[in-house]
């Protein structure tokens, strides 16, 4: 709830008021119980409020019988979070994808009442026949515009691919910045470089992927993406919309996870993230989990087990680290703990290297130059019929290599 409250201020509300309700199930027509809703309804008159936020997901009946006892508007989690991303939209692509995600959303859900025409009959005179009509033509344009939309994030997404397999040609490796909304990932693309991303105290500030170049401690580069914030109980259907922003994910080669430290839900929100991770197939990719502000906490007490051997009984932060090899405190923020992040990030790249021995001809050094910047060459030796090169290379480039000679 205070999520959702905050999600709430993000898209410029206010909230006045929480209500709550234990229920063995749930009932059908209006989620929670009648009188439940009657009781909020009442609350009115003393709170004064013109919109009604669910937490989860409410179905087109429910949302119209809500709206109905509440005399007011009703919003679930989902259309909030719409909501959000539609102001945070700057590309053209963020755009499409939240347009699409909206007509998702609201195909199902579009009701009598919602229909322009209906709301001008509300005099009572023929609400059925025009009504239904309207709704009808009100579905087939919403469905032609979605088929348009589908159309337009195609040539978007051809066009991205462009550049990223021009991208690739140049063989820098890339580094996805993927973390629960939030965590500071804005930040840290920023303090990697002088990228200048929005950070702003407020839920899902980034939608539009940003891109920069990164030097590692050795000198080789490598780009870094900041991706849209993941978010819990984000519908299915709405992450395939947003399919074209969180292909960036898809493509990275290694994850830097981000987390925040000190949020007391932090072990569901590395899981929230890991579900969304998982259906863009994402999830089985070398991470690092960048343990973010750690400027707001005691480091002793959280992170030096053997000092504090009972901090770290039902500690998240030990649970974290017993699931990942590469959990790095650092502060985003105030530049604490990058340097060893960038260090056991190049180590990870190491490690995913793969042995290769090739025989390179004269008249293909720009191979070589390839393989100097992103691989390590052992041993080099100039022979008839070329170089003949002992190393290292990330699978990719080693394809690549291999193609071209
Ligand atoms: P979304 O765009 O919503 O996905 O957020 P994000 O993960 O990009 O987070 P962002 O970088 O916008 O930071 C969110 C808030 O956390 C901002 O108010 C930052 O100033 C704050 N923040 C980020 N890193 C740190 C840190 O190391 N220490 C502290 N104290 N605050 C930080």
């Amino acid at each position: 709830m205070d999520e959702l409250e905050r999600l709430a201020y993000t898209a410029g509300l206010t909230v006045v008021g929480r209500a709550f309700q234990n229920l063995h199930s749930i009932n059908p027509a209006t989620y929670i119980g009648v009188g439940k809703a009657q009781e909020i309804r009442d609350l009115k008159q003393e709170l004064v409020f013109d919109v009604v936020v669910f937490d989860n997901e409410l179905s087109a009946a429910q949302l119209r019988n809500l709206e109905e006892i509440f005399d007011t508007n009703v919003l679930d989690r989902t259309a909030l979070i719409l909501d959000i991303f539609a102001l945070h939209a700057n590309t053209k692509e963020g755009a499409l994808q939240v347009e699409l995600a909206q007509y998702v959303y609201r195909l199902p859900r579009l009701t009598r009442r919602w229909t322009h025409l209906s709301r001008q009959a509300v005099g009572g005179v023929g609400l059925r026949g025009p009504g239904e009509t309207q709704l009808e033509s009100d579905r087939r344009d919403i469905r032609r515009r979605m088929t348009r939309l589908k159309q337009e994030l195609e040539e978007v997404r051809k066009q991205r691919d462009l550049r990223r397999s021009r991208r690739r040609l140049r063989g820098l490796p890339v580094a996805a910045i993927v973390g629960y909304t939030n965590a500071g990932k804005s930040t840290l693309l920023n303090r990697l470089t002088d990228a200048d991303v929005l950070v702003e105290d407020k839920l899902f500030a980034t939608l539009d992927p940003t891109t920069r170049k990164v030097e590692l401690p050795s000198g080789k580069e490598i780009l870094f993406t900041d991706t849209v914030g993941f978010i819990q109980k984000l519908p299915t259907q709405l992450v395939a919309a947003f399919h074209a922003t969180l292909e960036e994910v898809h493509e990275a080669d290694i994850l830097v996870h981000v987390v925040d430290i000190q949020d007391r839900n932090l072990l569901q929100k590395v899981d929230a993230v890991n579900d969304v991770l998982q259906e863009i197939d994402a999830s089985d990719k070398p991470t690092i989990i960048a343990l973010n502000k750690i400027d707001l906490i005691d480091p002793e007490v959280v992170l030096n087990e053997e000092k504090h051997p009972f901090a770290m009984q039902n500690n998240p932060v030990g649970e974290l680290q017993r699931q990942y090899r590469h959990v790095i405190p650092i502060s985003a923020e105030q530049g604490v703990g990058i340097e060893d992040l960038l260090v056991t990030l190049e180590e990870m790249l190491l490690e995913e290297m793969e042995d290769v021995d090739l025989v390179i001809p004269y008249k293909g050094s720009n191979l070589l130059d390839l393989w100097h910047k992103q691989g390590i060459i052992e041993r080099e030796d100039y022979a008839q019929d070329g170089i003949h090169v002992h190393g290292k290379l990330p699978k990719r480039i080693k394809d690549m290599v291999q193609g071209n000679i």
